[in-house]
């Protein structure tokens, strides 16, 4: 049985709020958080498999260009080597989330440095790495732009262009007109992309790190000529995607290939440096922030243009306005995008594409104008909150920005009033605070999950989504368990495999959304048959811990299944109300950081993050979300940045001792505030997206902090030392 749902129409009747069992939103534990913990979940690479070669990637170390020859004979006689393999339809570029083919593949051709070109197989993985440095490869190589200062950016088709912003600028009592640059940025996910491979001649099976098995197996069964009958994807424990896990990688397809043509299971795990070098990056930026007032404050005008990079070719482009084209009033907009074509790896979505790196410039560009209006930054944004889509008319399904600003504010204890930049030392440092918004679109995909309520009188929850650290073992538990009466540990939630039904994967913060209300349907249904089966209607049943009630008898659970388990898919999709609303994730970020005087240094001394996403299902896996948010911020506004090589393209900071991530020393108390909301548009169960609203703005909170603890205005992120002694006045 299927019990499907379009959402065309916003779902007001707030099904889970009067519920009996009353675990939703709760502040529950990952059912899985044990194994994690103790090491015993079992990650892509770590199943044990008789017979297992070992495949060890090899990548170009040219940036543009052909592969001439590669010597298989360099290295066949080496101990354990099995084979080298380079066929044409193993050397995928990386492939996108959302595209539901592989891309094209020339045989041979290298795009940029780091593009695997060949597999060594071994017996072990030492000699399968040995001999893949030993590998002799030689490439005629090209031309290559490493720089996308030195190119002609590409302007997008779809930018915005509303009313006169020059005009408005030269009108206005106060203006901004500024320039930000980014820095690239890794995913940076613990676990190393992985796969292990095995081939019976007719089914193919692959345990690999992905976030979106339903589109995966499309992209593995597109570049390996295979039917997606024919594969099976599992993915039971991912250690982190952040976006480089979206699509499928070469792992995945080297693997695959590699187990069909030798016959034998085969695993391929990416050196840490390769998962740097090869799996897609952030691209850097470029953006131009014009932002034009009355003297009250109201904004007149408001500009955001970006040149981003990516390969030629490639589709993707940071979309770093997405959230400027609706967050703030001004009737004359300008949001373009520009693509610079140049030879790294692919740009592609990773921690939040777009407004991680958009907002902390738009929100800096807020600061420096309230301080020219000489009005509290918080007021002024709070001046420009439009009502509808400032371009579009449509409504906000809810927004609840006002009120992070505001809730936030009061819990940091904001001190409204002038605000001038060193005003607070304590001995060498410097000490001020920021605020900025946060904002991040919401989204929802089509997805499926079976549920069963057995025999027994516990549930089963099947479905492909996947659980990148993000908590949907926990949450679908608290969903199937509220609706069915039964308390989770009395759900068993089966995900990462494709043997179940589509989920809509783990990306662009889609999933507790959408896979939620495939559940929720399931769980619906399911209940309509309990009530047939007691005779009464549905909304009569109290389902709670196992018993039934409908008002006139209550039994226990089992007994009226009576040996008849109940099985229904849940099949949400997506409908109007996509269109007819505009739908996001909002808050506020409040940073307190201390400025060393002499050596620029910058700490974050404490920092208050109020959020409303709509529903929130578990109140513990919601604030671990939004704490890892706020790390990424702190990471984008002081460390992070990918360096490239100018001479030969190569990335240099390849490993998590030179990319600079924040570590537990850099993370003072983060403190969560999530706003009461429920979003009738977003999603069945009321709930938006988390997962990336928490590093949406929050690196601008930290610039305007720094500047007014010292001083230092600057536009180019991350702010490390060298750059804050120099902007810092004498
Ligand atoms: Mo996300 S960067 O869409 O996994």
């Amino acid at each position: 049985m299927t019990a499907h749902m379009k959402h065309d129409q916003p779902d007001e009747r707030n099904v889970l709020d009067h519920m009996a069992q009353g675990i939703i939103g709760k502040s529950l534990d990952r059912p899985e958080g044990l194994l994690k913990v103790s090491g015993t979940a079992t990650y892509a690479a770590e199943y044990v498999i008789d017979g297992c070669l070992e495949g060890v990637i090899v990548t170009s170390t040219c940036a543009r260009g052909k592969v001439t020859s590669i010597d298989k004979q360099s290295v066949m006689s080496m101990p354990g080597v099995v084979d080298v393999i380079n066929e044409p339809r193993m050397i995928a570029r990386p492939a996108q989330g959302t595209a539901n083919e592989a891309p094209e593949h020339k045989v041979g051709e290298i795009h940029y440095w780091g593009q695997p070109v060949a597999l060594v197989v071994a017996e072990t993985i030492e000699q399968a790495r040995d001999a893949a440095k030993n590998l002799v490869i030689e490439y005629a190589p090209a031309l290559a732009e490493f720089n996308p200062e030195d190119v002609v950016p590409e302007p997008q088709p779809d930018g915005t262009n509303e009313g006169d912003l020059n005009q408005a600028m030269e009108g206005a009592d106060q203006c901004v007109d500024l320039t930000f640059t980014t820095e690239g940025h890794a995913s940076a996910a613990m676990e190393p992309h992985a796969a292990i491979a095995q081939w019976d001649g007719k089914m193919l099976t692959v345990h690999a790190s992905l976030q979106m098995l339903n589109y995966n197996i499309a992209e593995l069964a597109d570049a390996l000529k295979l039917k997606q009958s024919q594969i099976r994807l599992i993915s039971r424990y991912v250690g982190g995607g952040f976006g480089s896990k979206l699509g499928i990688s070469e792992e995945v397809v080297a693997a695959s290939v590699a187990a069909m043509v030798l016959d034998r299971p085969v695993r391929v795990v990416m050196s840490r440096q390769q998962v740097f070098q090869t799996i897609m990056r952030r691209s850097e930026t470029r953006q131009r922030v014009r932002l034009s007032a009355k003297a009250d404050g109201t904004f007149t005008g408001i500009g955001h243009e970006a040149v981003v990079s990516n390969l030629p070719g490639e589709e993707f482009a940071e979309p770093v306005t997405q959230s400027t084209d609706f967050l703030y009033a001004g009737d004359n907009r300008i949001m373009q995008i520009a693509v610079a074509r140049i030879h790294r790896m692919t740009a592609g979505s990773v921690r939040a594409p777009g407004e991680a790196v958009g907002m902390p410039a738009l929100e800096a560009a807020i600061d420096e104008l309230a301080e020219k209006l000489g009005i509290d930054p918080i007021e002024l944004r709070l001046r420009n909150l439009p009502d509808k889509h400032p371009v579009e008319g449509t409504p906000y399904s809810s927004r609840k920005l006002a009120e992070c600003l505001t809730q936030g504010a009061k819990s940091f204890g904001w001190k409204k009033g002038k605000r001038t930049p060193r005003s607070r030392r304590e001995g060498e440092w410097w000490i001020g605070t920021g605020v900025a918004s946060a904002a991040r679109v919401h989204n929802v995909g089509e997805a499926k999950a079976r549920v069963t309520l057995r025999d027994d009188g516990t549930a089963l929850v099947e479905t492909d989504m996947t659980d990148i650290g993000t908590g949907t073992y926990a949450i679908l538990g608290q969903i199937a368990g509220e609706m069915l009466g039964l308390n989770p540990d009395a759900v068993d939630v089966q995900l990462g495999d494709t043997k179940h039904p589509r989920g809509p994967g783990s990306g662009g913060s889609w999933g507790a959304a959408s896979i939620g209300s495939a559940v929720f349907l399931a769980c619906e249904a399911i209940r309509k048959e309990l009530a047939g089966r007691a005779k009464v209607k549905a909304e009569k049943l109290t389902l709670k811990d196992g018993q039934i009630g409908t008002g006139k008898f209550s039994l226990p659970l089992t007994e009226l299944i009576g040996g008849k388990s109940i099985s229904v898919i849940g099949h949400y999709e997506p409908g109007a109300v996509e269109k007819n609303f505009v739908a996001s994730g909002y808050g506020a970020f409040f940073a307190e950081v201390a400025v060393n005087h002499w050596t620029g240094e910058t700490r974050v001394r404490r920092m208050t993050g109020a959020f409303g996403f709509g529903r929130v299902l578990n109140a513990k896996t919601a604030r671990s979300q939004c704490i890892g948010g706020m790390v990424w911020c702190i990471g984008s506004a002081l460390t992070e940045a990918l360096h490239f090589d100018p001479n030969d393209g190569h990335l240099v900071n390849c490993d998590l001792a030179e990319y600079h991530v924040p570590v537990h020393r850099d993370i003072p108390d983060l403190d969560v505030i999530m706003v009461e909301e429920r979003d009738p548009v977003a999603s069945l169960i009321q709930a938006k997206g988390i997962g990336e609203l928490g590093m949406c703005g929050g690196a601008g909170a930290i610039a305007n902090a720094i500047y007014n603890a010292c001083g230092a205005r600057m536009h180019a992120f991350p702010m490390t030392p060298d750059k804050v002694l120099s902007a810092m006045p004498d």
